[in-house]
């Protein structure tokens, strides 16, 4: 029975649901309001997964541009990064593209990015197609899901599929 350490950190827009994401994750719980995050807030979870132990060490980053310089402390010595958009604002999805290249050109050479297109449960508000974000995710060799942490829709998975992608130590 192996046990890792996995620092992650959380990256994109203000509002996409960085934070949801992140609670429903730790605490299984959902908030209709919650404050936008000043700074960044750290949190943990252990799961078991194939005769593994992993814990995640996670950086849930501030998306307000004020914090935007910050970000390079969270993302250097990241295992993976989640980069969030909202699937019902498409200039979030743009940003994904924007951190991408940021983590390419200065983050851990081999940091495990994950795509995710948050508040799915939204479907009438939709403005990003799923097809679109898959393919580019593709492109990139990024792991791709649709998220809702208001129903908890592929929040287990996502962490799940980073695991399991992670090279070995
Ligand atoms: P910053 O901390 O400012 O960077 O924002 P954030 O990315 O952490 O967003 P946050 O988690 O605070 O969520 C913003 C708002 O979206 C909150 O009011 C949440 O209740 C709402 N929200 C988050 N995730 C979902 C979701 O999956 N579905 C729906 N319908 N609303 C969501
Ligand atoms: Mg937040």
């Amino acid at each position: 029975m192996s046990m890792r350490d996995v620092k992650i950190c959380l990256l994109g827009e203000s509002g996409v649901g960085k934070s949801s994401i992140v609670m429903r994750f730790v605490a299984d719980k959902f908030k209709n309001a919650l404050e936008s995050t000043i700074g960044a807030s750290f949190m943990t979870k252990t799961i078991f997964l194939d005769d593994s132990t992993y814990k995640f060490q996670i950086w849930d980053t501030a998306g307000q541009e004020k914090y935007r310089a910050l970000a390079p402390m969270y993302y250097r010595g990241s295992a993976a990064a989640i980069i969030v958009y909202d699937v019902t604002r498409e200039t979030s999805f743009h940003a994904v593209k924007g951190w991408v290249h940021e983590l390419q050109r200065h983050g851990p050479s081999k940091i495990v990015i994950a795509i995710a297109g948050n508040k799915c449960d939204l479907e009438d508000l939709r403005e990003v197609r799923e097809k679109d974000a898959q393919e580019y995710a593709r492109d990139i060799g990024a792991i791709f899901c649709e998220t809702s942490a208001m129903t908890a829709v592929n929040i287990a998975e996502l962490f799940d599929a980073i695991a399991r992608l992670l090279p070995p130590e």
